[in-house]
């Protein structure tokens, strides 16, 4: 059992030090992600179970075991375990595809906590945080190759470099069908070397039995056919045309003719990225082409394309320097009761003025307020006591410089305000 003064295991506190880290990406991915036309969208945290039953798959495993799901009355709900489902039927439930008609796509992206009930370990908690996009209404091979660039754009703004693209394809309806077949042909001799779980697989969902983590399983399906040699035509362009964008715009990538993902709504074009230095959870992003879930939530045959990313495992990859912030920019060191006394009026014009600065709320020596602004990360101190407020002119001091002058309060305000710049 939980001590109810403890989170829950596999649950996290992100504290006040780490937030900085986490505000940093969700502030480059929103810059970067605008810049290419993306919108934001929010869903709720809570849907029906049917939901994702129909649209991840019965028999995939989030389904089958991570899901957190619980009945009130006569309903099923359950805490999305991703948000491809939700941003399909929210596009689904307001029409959203009218706009698509007109020949544009819907580009949307999200940020948000996921639930997934797995055995907590590095790099997986059973809530994590996702930044995902969407883009709705065009099948286009160039629209991979681009959300692929935007990405790799994303990813070398925040300073993750040492990583790794895993490009495939699962085919489509057209073509699956028979290499899910010729798959079952080539495991039928060995389903007696395969755990229970795979033997259960064969019946239900035989692609799935490539994705088998247990050991022994891998080594079987080592040698099975794979579905990059049964793509149709069409799939098999689709693929080409993907490949040669990215090569156009200079992204690297490995070709994994097994890759299968975790998620039953993938059609074509599927990826990961992986990054060395996460151990065994070492897949920082996943997505891929949907270009039959809006019709299968209730839409009209509208293709899809997308890719969420883990925001925990990317964070510990992004550097240690990045997109920390400094608590304060200026602490008033006030002198004397009087200085206490006039500090709270100069601290909240400096506030009114758009400048973050702190006062002292009791007198403390001066020694200790330098030392304060200094553990703030401070970069000005500015003092107020009797002689300053009775000439109306502060010392202000650039902690980076050493540098000090006594100036107006005005002039103050507008050298902080340019040196901050
Ligand atoms: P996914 O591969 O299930 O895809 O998850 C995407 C990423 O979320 C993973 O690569 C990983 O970084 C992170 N992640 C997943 N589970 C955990 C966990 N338990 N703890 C920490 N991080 C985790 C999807 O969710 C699809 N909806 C992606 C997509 C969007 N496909 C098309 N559009």
């Amino acid at each position: 059992m939980n001590p109810p003064h403890q989170a829950l295991r596999g649950f996290r506190d992100i504290l006040p030090d780490e937030v900085d880290r986490w505000q940093f990406l969700e502030r480059v991915c929103r810059e970067v992600f605008e810049r290419y036309g993306f919108r934001e969208i929010r869903t709720p945290l809570l849907e029906s179970t049917e939901l994702f039953c129909r649209s991840v798959g019965e028999s995939t495993d989030i389904v089958r075991k991570e899901m957190y799901t619980f009945e009130r009355g006569e309903e099923s709900f359950t805490l999305r375990p991703e948000s491809t489902a939700s941003v399909v039927r929210a596009f689904v439930e307001h029409s959203l595809h009218r706009g698509v008609a007109s020949g544009y796509p819907e580009k949307l992206y999200y940020i948000g906590p996921m639930f997934r009930y797995e055995r907590p370990q590095k790099g997986r908690q059973r809530q994590f945080h996702q930044i995902g996009v969407e883009i709705l209404g065009a099948s286009e091979p160039m629209v991979d190759a681009e959300t692929l660039e935007m990405l790799w754009s994303f990813l070398d703004e925040i300073g993750v470099t040492d990583r790794e693209l895993l490009l495939g394809s699962v085919g489509d309806t057209e073509c699956r069908p028979a290499y899910r077949a010729r798959l079952m042909a080539w495991l039928e001799p060995r389903i007696g070397e395969l755990c229970a779980d795979c033997r259960r697989r064969y019946r239900e969902n035989p692609l799935r039995i490539l994705d088998c983590k247990v050991e022994a399983d891998r080594r079987v399906v080592a040698d099975a056919p794979t579905m990059l040699g049964d793509l149709c035509g069409s799939c098999t362009d689709h693929f080409t045309s993907v490949r040669a964008s990215l090569d156009r715009f200079g992204i690297p990538y490995r070709i994994d003719p097994r890759m299968v993902r975790g998620l039953d709504y993938y059609q074509r074009t599927v990826f990961e990225v992986l990054a060395s230095g996460l151990g065994s959870q070492n897949a920082i992003l996943g997505g891929g082409r949907y270009d039959g879930l809006v019709e299968t939530l209730g839409g009209p045959p509208i293709p899809g394309f997308g890719f969420a990313i883990g925001m925990e495992r990317l964070l510990s990859l992004v550097p240690q320097d990045r997109g920390r912030k400094s608590e304060t920019d200026v602490l008033v060191v006030a002198l004397g009761p009087a200085g206490w006394e006039g500090a709270v009026d100069v601290v909240r014009r400096l506030r009114r003025a758009g400048i973050r600065a702190l006062a002292p709320v009791r007198e403390r020596p001066m020694g200790a307020q330098l030392k304060r602004a200094d553990r703030l990360g401070a970069r000005f101190a500015l003092f107020v006591g009797a002689d300053e407020i009775d000439s109306g002119r502060f010392g202000l001091k650039d902690l980076s410089s050493g540098e000090q002058v006594a100036l107006e309060e005005r002039a103050v305000i507008e050298r902080i305000a340019e040196r901050l710049r």
